[in-house]
């Protein structure tokens, strides 16, 4: 077990009816003026903003808005927040939506707050030294970032995804209610449940420091998503099942299933940012699709792991050794892509990258990230790419 660090100063007021609430807890921020910042339109379309507002001017609460944020958010509209809000003195940003209408409110907080080039960050030549305070009304279970530390944006100019890790980004509150779910297409609820077993696994295949009460909450956590994952397909107003699911992703990532580990893994994340910046598809099919093919990569190097994983998490029956019981467990996974109508290699995502793609993506994918990358293997770009031609 390695010393850990764990923050978590998200309030989460989760359950039926709560974005009435908003107005008094965005009063309780003491602001002057927020932005309301949202997508292409669900939220208007199912009339979640209208009552959000409703709250608003209830609690006497003066707001602008901005709408328009894209899956994969662009940084073009990260930049045009920022003077808009500098314009209008905002002082505090109100997210409703899902992952990218939050990492675009946490990149406009990092834009006001801090001098100069917010793309920056993003490529690490500095740290930025405050952000806006956030709130968030999520409306997918998927992205966990309305409780991490993180934000992922696509600079549309050079099509690079790049997230940037800090924890003053991470939101002030988060209003979780899981009706605000079922008017997702059945693609997007699947994305977003393969997107939060993943930041779980991510953090469960290493080789460093595992502790036994953090792999049972991470297993756990991966048993609950699968099932009703599932159950989500058949049924998908089933309440308790889109709230299992919605808890299930902001504890994913915010940080509790890594406890006293090595840090995680996350390369299926960096080769995904690179698909997703390149072909811009939605973020949890990008991971199904590459999963299988890290793992069988990098099996070898971890194979306790997978071994627990198959029969802990998968429930498949041991074979004759752990390497014959992990590769069952990857099939197991594999097959649970497939009923959630998630591809499970490149062509089933519905891309065909040329070779020089494939090698561009795992260059960027090595330059990202300055070094070589991975805790059950470490990753060089020429393991990324024989990752990506599998
Ligand atoms: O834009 P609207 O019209 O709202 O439509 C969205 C969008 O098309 C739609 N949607 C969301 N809620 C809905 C709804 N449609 C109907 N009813 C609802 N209730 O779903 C589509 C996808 O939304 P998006 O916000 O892109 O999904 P998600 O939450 O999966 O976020 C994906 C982004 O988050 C990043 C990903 O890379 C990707 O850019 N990530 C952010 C992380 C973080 N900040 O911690 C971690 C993740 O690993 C991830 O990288
Ligand atoms: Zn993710």
């Amino acid at each position: 077990m390695f010393n850990f660090n764990f923050y978590t100063p998200t309030r989460i007021v989760f359950g039926k009816e709560t974005e009435y609430r908003i107005g008094k807890l965005v009063k309780n921020v003491n602001c002057k003026k927020v932005l309301l910042h949202y997508g292409s339109g669900s939220v208007i379309r199912s009339g979640l903003l209208g009552r959000i507002k409703e709250s608003l001017d209830a609690s006497g609460v003066t707001y602008v808005e901005l709408g328009g944020v894209v899956p994969n958010p662009r940084l073009s509209l990260v930049r045009e927040g920022i003077e808009f809000c500098r314009k209008e003195g905002v002082d505090f940003l109100l997210a409703v939506g899902g992952g990218s209408v939050i990492d675009s409110a946490k990149a406009i907080g990092y834009g006001l707050a801090n001098d100069g080039d917010v793309w920056d960050f993003y490529e690490h030549t500095r740290q930025a030294s405050a952000c806006l305070p956030i709130g968030v009304v999520l409306t997918i279970a998927a992205s966990g970032s309305e409780m991490s530390n993180s934000s992922v944006i696509t600079n549309d100019e050079t099509l690079e995804k790049r997230g940037y890790n800090n924890d003053i980004s991470r939101p002030v509150f988060a209003v979780m209610n899981p009706e605000s779910t079922m008017t997702l297409p059945p693609y997007q609820t699947a994305c977003g449940c393969t997107d939060i077993l993943m930041h779980t696994m991510e953090r469960y295949f290493t080789n460093g420091g595992n502790m036994e009460i953090t792999d049972a909450i991470a297993e756990g956590l991966m048993r609950t998503v699968i099932t009703n994952a599932k159950i989500l397909v058949d049924d998908p107003d089933n309440y308790d099942a889109r709230a299992e699911v919605m808890w299930s992703g902001s504890l994913s990532h915010n940080g509790l299933t890594g406890c006293g580990n090595d840090g995680g893994d996350f390369a299926s994340h960096l080769l995904e940012h690179e698909i997703g910046g390149m072909f811009d598809v939605a973020h949890g099919a990008g991971l199904a699709a590459i999963w299988g093919s890290w793992a069988r990569y990098v099996i070898d190097n971890c194979t306790p792991r997978f071994a627990k994983f198959a029969v802990n998490v998968m429930g498949v029956e041991p074979g004759k050794d752990d390497m014959e019981t992990g590769l069952k467990g990857i099939a197991a996974m594999e097959d649970f892509y497939r009923a959630i109508s998630m591809p499970t290699n490149l062509k089933e995502l519905g891309i065909d990258p040329t070779e020089e793609q494939l090698e561009t993506m795992a260059k960027n994918a090595r330059i990202a990230t300055g070094g070589p990358k991975g805790s059950a293997k470490k990753l060089e770009a020429e393991d990324m790419l024989k990752i990506y031609q599998m």
